[in-house]
């Protein structure tokens, strides 16, 4: 049931790709609680088309913006002040591609231009967000602004690869610039870090499925599904998060802070 909890509330949100994203659930949910939004995503990815469906049900509009191309995220946000005829109150950050994992190079074996191209699709990008957002004076008072992390950034998951250096620069940027967001414009700046989760994003990752049972398994509240993370993330746009800043917030239903469970225990 809806609670208007980001009635009157305008943003920007980048990486739903498919029906699966976690963007997706988000722009949804925030559209069902209130907010208005524009939806973003690499030029690549509107051309497979399935952002429109998303588009045409949220009847929001749809603007193109590579992330890594501060000239493109200029031109988005002028674009989302224009239209919405004032600044924005929150923004979602939900972009990540490693191209070792993709082609299947192992950590200790890195294709380094693939590592360097995907640290700027996963991290740097953030900083250039915010950097274009900061110096448009773009959020309002007490606006929000959210990025999407893995524990990979504090313990060593092989499998995640360069991933886990990417959302390991990622956090830091968030607590960076979130004191300056914080100090001159009274807006908060965390990351989330989720459950794994099927996904686009997710599959690439080896044994994700194997991966998936283990950290049920060793979650006392299991994995959070992607649409749980999309409600924790609208409760961060919303009014009642308002001194929240500069935080890794894990949301993994326990996981993060489970040395073993009975279950995994009980497999040996
Ligand atoms: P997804 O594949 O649906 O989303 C990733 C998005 O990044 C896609 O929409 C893609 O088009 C976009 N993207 C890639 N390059 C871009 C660029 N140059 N400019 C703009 N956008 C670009 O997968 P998912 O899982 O929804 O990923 C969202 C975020 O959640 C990512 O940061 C991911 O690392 C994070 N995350 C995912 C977990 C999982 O298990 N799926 C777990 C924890 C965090």
């Amino acid at each position: 049931m809806p609670h208007s909890l980001l009635k009157n509330k305008k943003g920007i949100i980048f990486g739903a790709l498919d029906d699966k994203s976690i963007a997706w659930k988000v722009a949804r949910l925030v559209k069902e609680e209130g907010g208005d939004i524009i939806l973003t995503n690499a030029p690549v990815a509107l051309r497979m088309g399935e952002i429109n469906k998303l588009g045409e049900e949220l009847n929001s509009p749809i603007l193109p913006a590579d992330a890594t191309k501060v000239s493109e995220l200029e031109d988005l946000i002028q674009k989302a002040l224009d239209h919405f005829n004032g600044k924005l109150d929150f923004v979602l950050h939900s972009i990540g591609m490693s191209l070792n994992v993709r082609k299947k190079r192992h950590y200790t074996n890195q294709n380094h231009d693939w590592t360097h191209k995907g640290w700027d699709i996963s991290a740097l990008s953030f900083h250039k967000l915010l950097q274009v957002l900061y110096n448009k004076d773009a959020l309002n008072q007490w606006g929000s602004i959210v990025a999407l992390t893995y524990i990979a950034a504090q313990r060593t998951f092989p499998n995640y690869n360069d991933m886990a250096d990417n959302k390991a620069y990622l956090e830091s940027i968030a607590r960076s610039f979130g004191y300056f967001f914080g100090k001159n414009k009274k807006v908060r700046v965390n990351t989330i870090s989720q459950s794994p989760t099927r996904t686009t994003a997710g599959q690439g990752v080896e044994g994700l499925e194997n991966f998936l049972n283990f950290s049920e398994k060793t979650s006392p509240l299991g994995n959070a599904s992607a649409f749980e993370c999309a409600q924790y993330v609208v409760s961060l746009f919303s009014d009642f998060t308002r001194k929240v800043t500069m935080q890794n917030l894990f949301h993994d239903g326990g996981f993060s802070t489970t040395g073993v469970s009975r279950e995994i225990i009980e497999n040996f």
